[in-house]
């Protein structure tokens, strides 16, 4: 088997202090995508970064940026997102359908669904491709693949192996499941977050994967170039 498999570097771990430099980092370790994880504390409980870190990044790096959207009401946001330099833009399957009773509140969480409006999702997906840009559908570990009527439309399905809003929580592996079902039926890349490290990236390969997001795995070691060597030689074994 040969696979070109792609690194996608999260910057929620890096050092924000120097975040030039990191972003440089990613580029000498041979990632190909810098990761950006926007949080509202509504979709998820924690508050991360927006558009202006976008903004600040794109003139210094060629490398796309992945633009990963744990927020309420996604859709107020794409535009503001492609115009300042995103390219791909993840909105979550969790904002597009009746939430399950328990993660109605604003404070329950992970937020989760069975299914999506398609309708209302495909609106959004094509906002994002007017603009040139690619859009993903991401999935909570708890949404089953509810995707059948826009996967004609998506560029990519990001499936979640964490529930969403922190960096250095464990790989769920049920979600690899899901990644099989995808597999034979999605044409676009299929990317996992969330708990990606040398023990959990081989089992999302094997299970279809094409693109591995990763924040403290990567960040966290002294060797960038050979953490992401590594993680794309899992396509050619
Ligand atoms: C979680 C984020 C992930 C996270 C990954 O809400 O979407 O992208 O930064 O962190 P690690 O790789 O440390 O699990
Ligand atoms: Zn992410």
């Amino acid at each position: 088997m040969s696979r070109s498999l792609k690194v996608s570097a999260s910057i929620l771990s890096s050092n924000f202090t120097k975040l030039g430099d990191e972003i440089k980092k990613c580029e000498d370790a041979g990632v190909d995508m810098i990761h950006v994880d926007v949080m509202d504390g509504h979709f998820v409980p924690n508050i991360t970064i927006g558009q202006v870190i976008v903004e600040a990044i794109r003139p210094i790096t060629k490398l796309p940026i992945d633009t990963h959207l744990m927020i309420e009401n996604p859709w107020n946001y794409i535009d503001d997102f492609c115009k300042v330099g995103s390219d791909i833009v993840a909105v979550h399957a969790e904002c597009y359908g009746e939430r399950r009773a328990a993660c109605r509140e604003v404070n329950q969480y992970p937020k989760e669904v069975d299914n999506i409006d398609a309708d209302k999702a495909k609106k959004d997906i094509a906002r994002i491709q007017g603009h040139g840009k690619k859009a993903f559908m991401v999935l909570n570990p708890g949404t089953p693949v509810c995707l059948d009527d826009v996967l004609d439309d998506l560029d990519g399905i990001l499936i979640m192996s964490v529930n969403p809003g922190f960096s250095k929580q464990k790989f769920i592996l049920d979600v690899l499941e899901k990644i099989k079902e995808l597999r034979p039926k999605f044409k676009g890349a299929i990317s996992i977050d969330g708990g990606v490290n040398a023990q959990t990236a081989p089992l999302a390969v094997e299970a279809g994967v094409d693109i591995l997001a990763t924040a403290s795995y990567f960040f966290g070691s002294t060797d960038q170039k050979q953490v992401v060597t590594s993680l794309k030689a899992l396509g050619t074994s």
